[in-house]
């Protein structure tokens, strides 16, 4: 088995290269004049069972990621495994006004066509697997996350809305701690409103987690509300932190840690999901 990691996943490729024992193929990626994407594949993958590693996001990887199926394929791989750590365009997976594009439809139905399997990551709705014709799964990082926070002597974990209870219930076995949610309701892309959480946090060491911090507005609500209510400690993870607008460094100035994996490479990337990915290929290869 070969890995390939593109740009946008080059720390968890040579993770998961480690985890499951194999090599990572040498890749070229660079931009042509005119801003075009170029790949080239410095390996041969003829007659290999390849993982390809990349995500869906920005604009910029999402091409990358057609570019390297494309060049996997052409190189005569014997079966394409593309991991998605991030699967951008998640959230529109609905026309919410008239003319819109389902845009987490759209680009399932390409990515579909040049490989044999999908494996995504916390994506924001499971919905989104049934698009696909191939067979996809979806892996969970709040094993991993809930394992970190146990470290943290996390007293509960709190999903900032009702959709992301699941997650919260999966972390907080992790953790060996209770769990509940907040009642969320957005106002607009920045703004968003809470209800009073009905358990009692004073006192208590309190871990809001949810699947992405984009503009940090949630979790900021959230935390605020949870120190509002006397909690001692809060921490914030998330699987897929975008990290908008310095909202790191704001949820920094609320929060005693803030928490994200590697799906999105970045300054609060702690926690690994090499190794549920590593389960996810594994299982399936059995
Ligand atoms: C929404 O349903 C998601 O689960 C996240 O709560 C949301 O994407 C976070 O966005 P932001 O950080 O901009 O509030």
């Amino acid at each position: 088995m070969i890995i390939v990691g593109g740009s946008s996943s080059r720390r968890l490729s040579e993770a998961l290269a480690r985890q499951m024992g194999c090599g990572l193929a040498g890749l070229e990626t660079k931009k042509f004049p005119d801003g075009e994407t170029y790949v080239r594949l410095h390996q041969d993958v003829k007659g290999e069972d390849v993982v390809l590693v990349q995500n869906a996001y920005p604009d910029d990887r999402v091409i990358e990621l057609f570019l390297l199926q494309d060049a996997i394929e052409e190189a005569g791989a014997r079966h394409l495994v593309t991991v998605i750590p991030y699967y951008g365009y998640a959230r529109q997976d609905k026309m919410f006004n008239p003319g819109e594009a389902v845009s987490a439809r759209a680009i399932a139905g390409h990515l579909e066509l040049d490989t044999d399997e999908i494996i995504l990551v916390d994506v924001h709705t499971e919905k989104i697997l049934d698009w696909f014709d191939v067979d996809a799964r979806n892996v969970t990082a709040m094993h991993e996350l809930g394992a970190y926070l146990k470290n943290t002597g996390v007293d509960i974990v709190i999903s900032p809305d009702k959709g992301g209870i699941e997650r919260a219930k999966a972390a907080a076995i992790a953790a060996d701690c209770d769990f509940d949610y907040l009642e969320k309701t957005r106002i607009d892309s920045h703004t968003v409103e809470m209800k009073p959480l009905k358990s009692d946090v004073r006192g208590q060491k309190v871990a809001i987690v949810d699947d992405i911090i984009s503009t940090g507005g949630t979790i900021m609500t959230a935390a605020k509300q949870l120190r509002a209510g006397g909690a001692t400690r809060v921490y914030a993870a998330c699987t897929h932190g975008l990290f908008l607008q310095e909202s790191l460094n704001k949820l920094r100035g609320v929060c005693d840690e803030v928490v994200a994996t590697d799906t999105l490479e970045g300054a609060a990337s702690v926690v690994s999901v090499a190794p549920e990915i590593a389960k996810a290929i594994r299982e399936r290869s059995q």
